[in-house]
Protein backbone atom coordinates (compact mmCIF):
# COMPACT_ATOMS: atom_id res chain seq x y z
CA UNK A 1 0.00 0.00 0.00
CA UNK A 2 1.38 3.44 -0.87
CA UNK A 3 0.45 6.53 1.42
CA UNK A 4 -0.10 9.72 0.76
CA UNK A 5 2.98 12.73 1.01
CA UNK A 6 1.75 16.42 1.30
CA UNK A 7 5.53 16.92 2.40
CA UNK A 8 7.78 15.69 0.05
CA UNK A 9 8.48 17.91 -3.10
CA UNK A 10 9.75 14.83 -6.16
CA UNK A 11 12.38 15.84 -8.50
CA UNK A 12 12.75 13.66 -11.46
CA UNK A 13 16.06 14.53 -13.39
CA UNK A 14 15.52 13.79 -17.00
CA UNK A 15 17.59 16.66 -18.37
CA UNK A 16 20.77 14.65 -19.86
CA UNK A 17 21.08 14.09 -23.51
CA UNK A 18 21.79 10.38 -23.17
CA UNK A 19 24.92 10.03 -25.06
CA UNK A 20 24.99 6.14 -24.56
CA UNK A 21 21.84 5.45 -26.22
CA UNK A 22 23.32 7.23 -29.91
CA UNK A 23 19.70 8.63 -30.55
CA UNK A 24 18.27 11.68 -32.14
CA UNK A 25 15.19 10.95 -29.26
CA UNK A 26 16.27 11.76 -26.12
CA UNK A 27 16.82 9.15 -23.77
CA UNK A 28 13.81 9.42 -21.46
CA UNK A 29 11.47 9.02 -24.64
CA UNK A 30 12.57 6.09 -25.53
CA UNK A 31 9.89 3.52 -25.16
CA UNK A 32 9.63 -0.03 -22.68
CA UNK A 33 7.39 -2.03 -23.74
CA UNK A 34 5.16 0.98 -25.67
CA UNK A 35 5.47 3.22 -23.27
CA UNK A 36 8.15 6.20 -22.66
CA UNK A 37 10.55 5.30 -19.80
CA UNK A 38 9.71 8.60 -18.03
CA UNK A 39 5.79 7.88 -18.11
CA UNK A 40 6.88 4.76 -15.29
CA UNK A 41 8.68 6.79 -13.26
CA UNK A 42 5.78 9.75 -13.52
CA UNK A 43 3.52 7.05 -12.57
CA UNK A 44 5.45 5.49 -10.04
CA UNK A 45 5.75 8.92 -8.16
CA UNK A 46 2.13 10.23 -8.82
CA UNK A 47 1.00 6.94 -6.51
CA UNK A 48 2.66 8.54 -3.81
CA UNK A 49 0.78 12.03 -3.84
CA UNK A 50 3.01 13.93 -3.09
CA UNK A 51 3.45 18.13 -2.86
CA UNK A 52 4.52 18.83 -6.44
CA UNK A 53 6.26 17.13 -9.28
CA UNK A 54 9.25 18.80 -10.67
CA UNK A 55 10.81 17.10 -13.78
CA UNK A 56 14.30 18.54 -15.17
CA UNK A 57 14.44 18.57 -18.71
CA UNK A 58 17.07 20.27 -21.04
CA UNK A 59 18.29 18.28 -24.34
CA UNK A 60 15.25 17.46 -26.07
CA UNK A 61 12.70 19.65 -23.81
CA UNK A 62 10.52 20.50 -26.38
CA UNK A 63 9.96 16.98 -27.55
CA UNK A 64 9.48 15.44 -23.99
CA UNK A 65 6.77 18.35 -23.10
CA UNK A 66 5.09 17.41 -26.27
CA UNK A 67 4.97 13.66 -25.58
CA UNK A 68 4.25 13.84 -22.13
CA UNK A 69 1.44 16.25 -21.98
CA UNK A 70 0.69 18.21 -18.55
CA UNK A 71 -0.65 15.88 -16.04
CA UNK A 72 -1.62 17.57 -12.69
CA UNK A 73 0.74 18.66 -10.37
CA UNK A 74 3.56 18.22 -12.95
CA UNK A 75 6.15 21.28 -13.01
CA UNK A 76 8.42 21.40 -15.64
CA UNK A 77 12.22 22.44 -14.77
CA UNK A 78 14.83 23.27 -17.53
CA UNK A 79 17.94 23.36 -16.77
CA UNK A 80 19.50 24.83 -19.87
CA UNK A 81 23.49 23.32 -19.82
CA UNK A 82 23.78 19.71 -18.36
CA UNK A 83 26.25 20.52 -16.03
CA UNK A 84 25.52 17.89 -13.61
CA UNK A 85 23.09 15.94 -11.86
CA UNK A 86 23.93 18.28 -8.51
CA UNK A 87 23.45 21.36 -10.80
CA UNK A 88 20.07 19.57 -11.99
CA UNK A 89 18.06 19.40 -8.73
CA UNK A 90 19.83 22.96 -7.98
CA UNK A 91 17.50 24.32 -10.89
CA UNK A 92 14.68 22.98 -8.58
CA UNK A 93 15.10 25.60 -5.80
CA UNK A 94 12.16 27.63 -6.35
CA UNK A 95 9.61 25.12 -6.14
CA UNK A 96 7.68 23.32 -3.70
CA UNK A 97 9.63 25.53 -1.34
CA UNK A 98 7.18 24.39 1.43
CA UNK A 99 7.95 20.46 1.71
CA UNK A 100 10.20 18.89 4.36
CA UNK A 101 12.21 16.15 2.39
CA UNK A 102 13.11 16.08 -1.35
CA UNK A 103 12.66 12.91 -3.42
CA UNK A 104 15.03 12.67 -6.02
CA UNK A 105 14.80 9.63 -8.74
CA UNK A 106 15.97 9.59 -12.21
CA UNK A 107 13.73 9.64 -15.16
CA UNK A 108 15.55 6.45 -16.45
CA UNK A 109 14.83 3.57 -14.14
CA UNK A 110 11.38 2.36 -15.51
CA UNK A 111 11.36 -0.60 -12.85
CA UNK A 112 11.01 1.58 -9.80
CA UNK A 113 8.11 0.70 -7.28
CA UNK A 114 6.01 3.61 -5.31
CA UNK A 115 6.06 0.78 -2.79
CA UNK A 116 9.81 1.01 -2.32
CA UNK A 117 9.80 5.07 -2.37
CA UNK A 118 6.94 4.89 0.22
CA UNK A 119 10.00 2.49 2.58
CA UNK A 120 12.46 5.03 1.72
CA UNK A 121 10.44 8.27 2.67
CA UNK A 122 9.50 6.73 5.99
CA UNK A 123 12.56 5.17 6.99
CA UNK A 124 14.14 8.94 6.26
CA UNK A 125 11.61 10.49 8.03
CA UNK A 126 11.31 7.36 11.23
CA UNK A 127 15.59 7.74 11.77
CA UNK A 128 15.25 11.55 11.29
CA UNK A 129 18.24 11.10 9.17
CA UNK A 130 19.09 14.14 6.81
CA UNK A 131 20.38 12.00 3.33
CA UNK A 132 18.61 8.07 3.13
CA UNK A 133 19.43 6.67 -0.05
CA UNK A 134 18.92 3.30 -2.17
CA UNK A 135 21.74 0.96 -3.53
CA UNK A 136 22.14 -2.40 -4.31
CA UNK A 137 24.68 -5.03 -4.52
CA UNK A 138 25.10 -5.77 -8.36
CA UNK A 139 27.20 -8.82 -9.73
CA UNK A 140 28.20 -6.61 -12.76
CA UNK A 141 28.34 -2.90 -11.03
CA UNK A 142 30.30 -1.48 -14.24
CA UNK A 143 29.35 2.61 -14.85
CA UNK A 144 27.29 3.04 -11.63
CA UNK A 145 28.77 4.98 -8.72
CA UNK A 146 30.14 3.07 -5.96
CA UNK A 147 29.35 3.63 -2.12
CA UNK A 148 32.42 3.77 0.46
CA UNK A 149 32.06 2.63 3.47
CA UNK A 150 34.30 3.04 6.94
CA UNK A 151 35.46 0.66 8.94
CA UNK A 152 32.84 0.49 11.06
CA UNK A 153 30.16 0.54 7.87
CA UNK A 154 28.89 3.75 7.38
CA UNK A 155 28.47 5.80 4.18
CA UNK A 156 31.60 8.15 4.01
CA UNK A 157 30.35 9.02 0.56
CA UNK A 158 30.00 7.80 -3.49
CA UNK A 159 32.42 7.77 -5.97
CA UNK A 160 31.71 7.72 -9.80
CA UNK A 161 33.13 4.98 -11.80
CA UNK A 162 35.40 7.49 -13.48
CA UNK A 163 37.25 8.81 -10.77
CA UNK A 164 37.36 5.43 -9.19
CA UNK A 165 40.44 3.60 -8.05
CA UNK A 166 41.16 0.10 -9.26
CA UNK A 167 40.64 -0.78 -6.05
CA UNK A 168 37.52 1.63 -5.97
CA UNK A 169 35.68 -0.17 -8.97
CA UNK A 170 35.71 -3.57 -7.27
CA UNK A 171 32.93 -2.56 -4.80
CA UNK A 172 29.80 -4.05 -6.12
CA UNK A 173 27.61 -2.03 -3.56
CA UNK A 174 26.25 0.89 -6.25
CA UNK A 175 24.56 3.87 -5.97
CA UNK A 176 20.83 3.75 -7.19
CA UNK A 177 20.36 7.28 -8.01
CA UNK A 178 17.38 7.35 -5.87
CA UNK A 179 17.64 9.84 -3.00
CA UNK A 180 15.17 11.49 0.13
CA UNK A 181 17.15 14.65 1.36
CA UNK A 182 16.04 16.80 3.82
CA UNK A 183 14.82 19.98 1.72
CA UNK A 184 16.80 22.56 4.01
CA UNK A 185 19.90 20.86 3.72
CA UNK A 186 19.31 19.94 0.42
CA UNK A 187 19.74 23.16 -1.42
CA UNK A 188 22.68 24.01 1.12
CA UNK A 189 24.84 21.67 0.15
CA UNK A 190 24.31 21.93 -3.70
CA UNK A 191 25.31 25.54 -3.40
CA UNK A 192 28.64 24.50 -2.21
CA UNK A 193 29.11 21.41 -4.36
CA UNK A 194 32.12 22.02 -6.70
CA UNK A 195 32.94 20.21 -10.20
CA UNK A 196 36.90 19.16 -10.15
CA UNK A 197 36.16 15.36 -11.08
CA UNK A 198 36.84 13.27 -14.12
CA UNK A 199 33.71 14.81 -15.93
CA UNK A 200 34.00 18.28 -14.34
CA UNK A 201 30.51 18.09 -13.96
CA UNK A 202 28.43 19.38 -10.24
CA UNK A 203 28.04 15.29 -8.77
CA UNK A 204 24.50 14.83 -6.53
CA UNK A 205 26.69 12.34 -4.60
CA UNK A 206 28.86 14.67 -3.75
CA UNK A 207 25.59 16.24 -0.65
CA UNK A 208 27.06 13.09 1.30
CA UNK A 209 30.57 13.93 2.68
CA UNK A 210 29.23 17.60 2.64
CA UNK A 211 26.31 16.66 5.39
CA UNK A 212 28.33 13.92 7.75
CA UNK A 213 31.25 17.06 8.00
CA UNK A 214 28.23 19.03 9.24
CA UNK A 215 27.37 15.89 11.65
CA UNK A 216 24.06 15.04 9.76
CA UNK A 217 22.87 11.71 9.39
CA UNK A 218 23.14 9.95 6.35
CA UNK A 219 21.23 6.54 6.02
CA UNK A 220 22.03 4.22 2.93
CA UNK A 221 19.20 1.10 2.31
CA UNK A 222 19.93 -1.75 0.03
CA UNK A 223 17.06 -2.45 -2.53
CA UNK A 224 15.73 -6.23 -1.87
CA UNK A 225 15.05 -6.80 -5.99
CA UNK A 226 18.30 -5.21 -7.34
CA UNK A 227 16.75 -5.30 -10.87
CA UNK A 228 14.05 -2.45 -9.60
CA UNK A 229 16.83 0.11 -9.60
CA UNK A 230 18.17 -0.19 -13.03
CA UNK A 231 19.36 2.49 -14.97
CA UNK A 232 18.83 2.63 -18.61
CA UNK A 233 21.95 3.95 -20.31
CA UNK A 234 22.09 2.43 -23.23
CA UNK A 235 19.90 0.01 -25.56
CA UNK A 236 21.37 -3.21 -24.21
CA UNK A 237 20.05 -2.11 -20.82
CA UNK A 238 16.84 -0.84 -22.36
CA UNK A 239 16.65 -4.30 -23.39
CA UNK A 240 17.68 -6.25 -20.03
CA UNK A 241 15.04 -3.46 -18.36
CA UNK A 242 12.52 -4.74 -21.16
CA UNK A 243 12.45 -8.23 -20.51
CA UNK A 244 12.25 -7.97 -16.59
CA UNK A 245 9.10 -5.91 -17.23
CA UNK A 246 8.27 -8.15 -20.02
CA UNK A 247 8.07 -10.80 -17.60
CA UNK A 248 6.27 -9.09 -15.00
CA UNK A 249 3.44 -7.87 -17.18
CA UNK A 250 3.18 -11.85 -18.11
CA UNK A 251 2.56 -13.18 -14.23
CA UNK A 252 -0.04 -10.31 -13.93
CA UNK A 253 -2.29 -11.28 -17.21
CA UNK A 254 -1.39 -14.92 -15.97
CA UNK A 255 -2.63 -13.94 -12.67
CA UNK A 256 -5.80 -12.47 -13.66
CA UNK A 257 -6.87 -15.41 -15.82
CA UNK A 258 -4.88 -15.28 -19.37
CA UNK A 259 -3.15 -18.36 -20.76
CA UNK A 260 -0.41 -17.77 -22.39
CA UNK A 261 1.19 -20.24 -24.28
CA UNK A 262 5.07 -20.34 -24.81
CA UNK A 263 5.43 -16.97 -22.78
CA UNK A 264 8.88 -16.60 -23.49
CA UNK A 265 8.12 -15.71 -27.15
CA UNK A 266 5.41 -13.43 -27.23
CA UNK A 267 5.32 -9.25 -26.27
CA UNK A 268 2.54 -7.69 -24.17
CA UNK A 269 2.92 -4.10 -24.09
CA UNK A 270 2.17 -2.32 -21.06
CA UNK A 271 -0.99 -0.62 -22.93
CA UNK A 272 -2.44 -3.53 -23.80
CA UNK A 273 -5.59 -5.13 -21.62
CA UNK A 274 -6.47 -8.74 -22.52
CA UNK A 275 -10.04 -10.43 -20.61
CA UNK A 276 -10.52 -13.61 -18.63
CA UNK A 277 -10.65 -17.32 -20.50
CA UNK A 278 -8.16 -15.56 -23.24
CA UNK A 279 -5.25 -17.89 -24.82
CA UNK A 280 -2.21 -16.12 -26.07
CA UNK A 281 -0.41 -18.57 -28.08
CA UNK A 282 3.28 -19.03 -29.26
CA UNK A 283 4.95 -15.71 -30.90
CA UNK A 284 2.13 -12.67 -30.72
CA UNK A 285 2.69 -9.46 -30.55
CA UNK A 286 0.28 -7.28 -28.68
CA UNK A 287 0.58 -4.04 -29.34
CA UNK A 288 -0.14 -0.33 -28.34
CA UNK A 289 -3.61 -0.02 -27.12
CA UNK A 290 -4.73 -3.50 -27.83
CA UNK A 291 -7.93 -4.70 -26.45
CA UNK A 292 -8.72 -8.24 -25.95
CA UNK A 293 -12.12 -9.54 -24.63
CA UNK A 294 -12.70 -12.43 -22.81
CA UNK A 295 -12.48 -15.99 -24.39
CA UNK A 296 -10.42 -15.28 -27.16
CA UNK A 297 -8.17 -17.44 -28.72
CA UNK A 298 -4.91 -15.32 -30.66
CA UNK A 299 -1.91 -16.73 -32.40
CA UNK A 300 0.67 -18.37 -32.73
CA UNK A 301 2.31 -15.47 -34.43
CA UNK A 302 -0.53 -12.90 -34.66
CA UNK A 303 0.34 -9.16 -34.89
CA UNK A 304 -2.26 -7.18 -32.75
CA UNK A 305 -1.68 -2.89 -33.14
CA UNK A 306 -4.26 -1.06 -31.70
CA UNK A 307 -6.62 -3.78 -32.59
CA UNK A 308 -9.93 -4.10 -30.64
CA UNK A 309 -11.13 -7.53 -29.85
CA UNK A 310 -14.81 -8.46 -28.56
CA UNK A 311 -15.49 -11.77 -26.58
CA UNK A 312 -14.99 -14.88 -27.99
CA UNK A 313 -12.99 -14.07 -31.26
CA UNK A 314 -10.43 -16.45 -32.73
CA UNK A 315 -7.72 -14.86 -34.45
CA UNK A 316 -5.89 -17.56 -36.49
CA UNK A 317 -1.97 -18.16 -37.00
CA UNK A 318 -0.02 -15.03 -39.20
CA UNK A 319 -2.70 -12.42 -38.90
CA UNK A 320 -1.73 -9.05 -39.01
CA UNK A 321 -4.93 -6.75 -37.30
CA UNK A 322 -4.01 -2.80 -37.42
CA UNK A 323 -6.57 -0.25 -35.94
CA UNK A 324 -9.56 -2.38 -36.26
CA UNK A 325 -12.59 -3.49 -34.71
CA UNK A 326 -13.78 -7.38 -34.17
CA UNK A 327 -17.11 -7.99 -32.93
CA UNK A 328 -17.89 -11.34 -31.02
CA UNK A 329 -17.96 -14.98 -32.12
CA UNK A 330 -15.82 -13.96 -35.18
CA UNK A 331 -13.41 -15.85 -36.63
CA UNK A 332 -10.29 -14.42 -38.41
CA UNK A 333 -6.98 -15.61 -40.70
CA UNK A 334 -4.76 -17.57 -40.98
CA UNK A 335 -3.07 -15.19 -43.01
CA UNK A 336 -5.40 -12.44 -42.76
CA UNK A 337 -4.96 -8.92 -42.77
CA UNK A 338 -7.08 -5.93 -41.30
CA UNK A 339 -6.12 -2.82 -41.92
CA UNK A 340 -7.28 0.36 -40.12
CA UNK A 341 -10.69 0.84 -40.15
CA UNK A 342 -11.94 -2.20 -40.66
CA UNK A 343 -14.63 -3.38 -38.81
CA UNK A 344 -16.10 -6.68 -37.49
CA UNK A 345 -19.84 -7.16 -36.78
CA UNK A 346 -20.46 -10.33 -34.87
CA UNK A 347 -20.30 -13.63 -36.68
CA UNK A 348 -18.57 -12.48 -39.16
CA UNK A 349 -15.88 -14.65 -40.78
CA UNK A 350 -12.40 -13.37 -42.67
CA UNK A 351 -10.49 -16.40 -44.10
CA UNK A 352 -7.25 -16.64 -45.09
CA UNK A 353 -5.42 -14.51 -47.70
CA UNK A 354 -8.47 -11.78 -47.09
CA UNK A 355 -7.53 -7.79 -46.51
CA UNK A 356 -9.92 -5.93 -45.51
CA UNK A 357 -9.34 -1.80 -45.21
CA UNK A 358 -11.91 0.86 -43.98
CA UNK A 359 -14.70 -1.02 -44.26
CA UNK A 360 -17.93 -2.65 -42.21
CA UNK A 361 -18.22 -6.58 -42.36
CA UNK A 362 -21.71 -7.04 -41.59
CA UNK A 363 -23.19 -9.47 -39.12
CA UNK A 364 -22.35 -13.15 -40.11
CA UNK A 365 -21.39 -11.86 -43.33
CA UNK A 366 -18.15 -14.04 -44.42
CA UNK A 367 -15.31 -13.92 -46.57
CA UNK A 368 -13.40 -16.40 -46.50
CA UNK A 369 -10.75 -16.97 -49.02
CA UNK A 370 -8.30 -14.35 -51.18
CA UNK A 371 -10.32 -11.35 -51.48
CA UNK A 372 -9.59 -7.69 -51.00
CA UNK A 373 -12.19 -5.48 -49.50
CA UNK A 374 -11.64 -1.65 -49.28
CA UNK A 375 -14.15 1.30 -48.77
CA UNK A 376 -16.71 -0.88 -48.51
CA UNK A 377 -19.78 -1.07 -46.40
CA UNK A 378 -21.00 -4.68 -46.44
CA UNK A 379 -24.68 -6.51 -44.76
CA UNK A 380 -25.42 -9.14 -43.10
CA UNK A 381 -25.26 -12.78 -44.40
CA UNK A 382 -23.19 -11.97 -47.00
CA UNK A 383 -20.93 -14.82 -48.60
CA UNK A 384 -18.30 -13.25 -50.89
CA UNK A 385 -16.58 -15.68 -52.96
CA UNK A 386 -12.81 -16.35 -53.26
CA UNK A 387 -10.55 -13.91 -55.17
CA UNK A 388 -13.41 -10.82 -55.19
CA UNK A 389 -11.92 -7.92 -55.26
CA UNK A 390 -13.65 -4.22 -54.53
CA UNK A 391 -11.61 -2.31 -57.01
CA UNK A 392 -12.01 0.93 -54.66
CA UNK A 393 -9.22 3.64 -56.33
CA UNK A 394 -9.41 5.15 -59.68
CA UNK A 395 -5.04 6.02 -59.08
CA UNK A 396 -6.72 9.72 -57.57
CA UNK A 397 -9.47 8.80 -56.10
CA UNK A 398 -11.06 5.81 -53.19
CA UNK A 399 -14.52 5.43 -53.98
CA UNK A 400 -16.99 3.16 -52.18
CA UNK A 401 -19.13 0.23 -52.46
CA UNK A 402 -21.98 -0.99 -51.07
CA UNK A 403 -23.18 -4.51 -50.78
CA UNK A 404 -26.93 -5.03 -48.80
CA UNK A 405 -27.69 -7.93 -47.09
CA UNK A 406 -27.89 -11.66 -47.69
CA UNK A 407 -25.69 -11.01 -51.22
CA UNK A 408 -23.74 -13.96 -52.55
CA UNK A 409 -20.79 -13.12 -54.92
CA UNK A 410 -19.48 -15.59 -57.18
CA UNK A 411 -15.75 -16.27 -57.16
CA UNK A 412 -13.49 -13.71 -58.96
CA UNK A 413 -15.52 -11.00 -59.44
CA UNK A 414 -14.80 -7.49 -59.70
CA UNK A 415 -16.69 -4.91 -58.34
CA UNK A 416 -16.06 -1.11 -60.04
CA UNK A 417 -16.37 1.28 -57.08
CA UNK A 418 -18.40 3.32 -56.64
CA UNK A 419 -20.60 0.97 -56.96
CA UNK A 420 -24.04 -0.42 -55.19
CA UNK A 421 -25.63 -3.87 -55.00
CA UNK A 422 -28.74 -4.74 -53.74
CA UNK A 423 -30.28 -6.95 -50.85
CA UNK A 424 -30.55 -10.77 -52.02
CA UNK A 425 -28.31 -10.21 -55.03
CA UNK A 426 -26.51 -13.09 -56.70
CA UNK A 427 -23.28 -12.29 -58.80
CA UNK A 428 -21.96 -14.82 -61.07
CA UNK A 429 -18.11 -15.88 -60.93
CA UNK A 430 -15.68 -13.93 -62.94
CA UNK A 431 -18.32 -11.14 -63.28
CA UNK A 432 -16.94 -7.43 -63.79
CA UNK A 433 -19.30 -5.07 -62.32
CA UNK A 434 -19.20 -1.16 -63.22
CA UNK A 435 -22.94 -0.56 -62.84
CA UNK A 436 -25.87 -1.06 -59.89
CA UNK A 437 -26.61 -4.59 -59.16
CA UNK A 438 -30.80 -4.90 -58.62
CA UNK A 439 -31.90 -6.41 -55.80
CA UNK A 440 -32.51 -10.26 -55.89
CA UNK A 441 -32.43 -12.50 -59.11
CA UNK A 442 -28.63 -13.11 -60.85
CA UNK A 443 -26.39 -10.91 -62.49
CA UNK A 444 -23.33 -11.52 -64.58
CA UNK A 445 -20.97 -9.63 -66.91
CA UNK A 446 -20.63 -11.74 -69.94
CA UNK A 447 -17.92 -14.30 -69.99
CA UNK A 448 -15.96 -15.20 -72.89
CA UNK A 449 -16.62 -18.22 -75.00
CA UNK A 450 -16.21 -21.46 -74.23
CA UNK A 451 -14.39 -23.80 -76.70
CA UNK A 452 -13.90 -27.38 -77.41
CA UNK A 453 -10.59 -28.52 -79.55
CA UNK A 454 -10.84 -32.36 -79.70
CA UNK A 455 -7.69 -32.87 -82.15
CA UNK A 456 -5.76 -30.78 -79.51
CA UNK A 457 -3.02 -33.43 -77.53
CA UNK A 458 -1.29 -32.30 -74.34
CA UNK A 459 2.18 -32.71 -74.85
CA UNK A 460 4.01 -35.61 -73.40
CA UNK A 461 7.81 -35.81 -71.93
CA UNK A 462 10.14 -38.23 -73.57
CA UNK A 463 10.75 -41.35 -72.09
CA UNK A 464 14.40 -41.70 -70.14
C1 LIG B 1 24.21 8.58 -11.87
C2 LIG B 1 24.98 8.76 -10.54
C3 LIG B 1 25.59 7.43 -10.13
C4 LIG B 1 24.50 6.37 -10.03
C5 LIG B 1 23.69 6.29 -11.33
C6 LIG B 1 22.46 5.42 -11.09
C7 LIG B 1 25.84 11.05 -10.47
C8 LIG B 1 27.02 11.92 -10.65
N1 LIG B 1 26.01 9.74 -10.71
O1 LIG B 1 25.16 8.19 -12.87
O2 LIG B 1 26.24 7.56 -8.87
O3 LIG B 1 25.10 5.13 -9.76
O4 LIG B 1 23.19 7.60 -11.71
O5 LIG B 1 21.77 5.19 -12.29
O6 LIG B 1 24.80 11.54 -10.10
N2 LIG B 1 20.79 14.51 -15.66
C9 LIG B 1 20.28 15.79 -15.72
N3 LIG B 1 21.12 16.83 -15.87
C10 LIG B 1 22.46 16.69 -15.94
C11 LIG B 1 22.99 15.38 -15.86
C12 LIG B 1 22.12 14.30 -15.72
O7 LIG B 1 19.06 15.98 -15.67
O8 LIG B 1 23.16 17.71 -16.04
C13 LIG B 1 19.85 13.38 -15.50
C14 LIG B 1 19.89 12.38 -16.65
O9 LIG B 1 18.95 12.73 -17.64
C15 LIG B 1 19.51 11.06 -15.95
C16 LIG B 1 19.99 11.27 -14.52
O10 LIG B 1 20.19 12.66 -14.36
O11 LIG B 1 18.12 10.84 -15.93
C17 LIG B 1 21.28 10.54 -14.25
O12 LIG B 1 22.25 10.95 -15.19
P1 LIG B 1 23.16 9.86 -15.92
O13 LIG B 1 24.02 10.58 -16.90
O14 LIG B 1 22.36 8.72 -16.38
O15 LIG B 1 24.08 9.47 -14.67
P2 LIG B 1 24.82 8.11 -14.46
O16 LIG B 1 26.13 8.17 -15.16
O17 LIG B 1 23.93 6.99 -14.75
MG1 LIG C 1 21.93 6.79 -15.66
Amino acid sequence: MTQHHPEVQVVILAAGEGTRMRSNKPKVLHPVLGRPMLEYVLHGVENLKPMSIAVVIGHGAGHVREKIGQPRGLEWVVQEEQLGTAHAVLQCEKVGKAARDVLIVCGDTPLLKSETLTNLIASQQATGSAISLLSAELDDPHGYGRILRGDDGCCLGIVEEKDASTEQRRIREINSGIYCVRRDVLFDMLHRIENNNAQGEYYLPDIIPLALQEGLEVQVTQVDDASEISGINDRAQLAAVEAVMQRQIIYDWQMKGVTIEHPETVRIEATVRIGMDTVIQAGCYLIASTHIGDECRVGPYAVLVDAWLDDRVDVFAFTHIHGANVGSNTNVGPFARLRPGAELDEEARIGNFVEVKNSVIGRGSKVNHLTYIGDTVMGEKCNIGAGTITCNYDGANKHQTRIGDKVFIGSDTKLIAPVEVGDDATIGAGSIISKDVKAGGLTLSARPEQRHVPTWQRPSKKPD
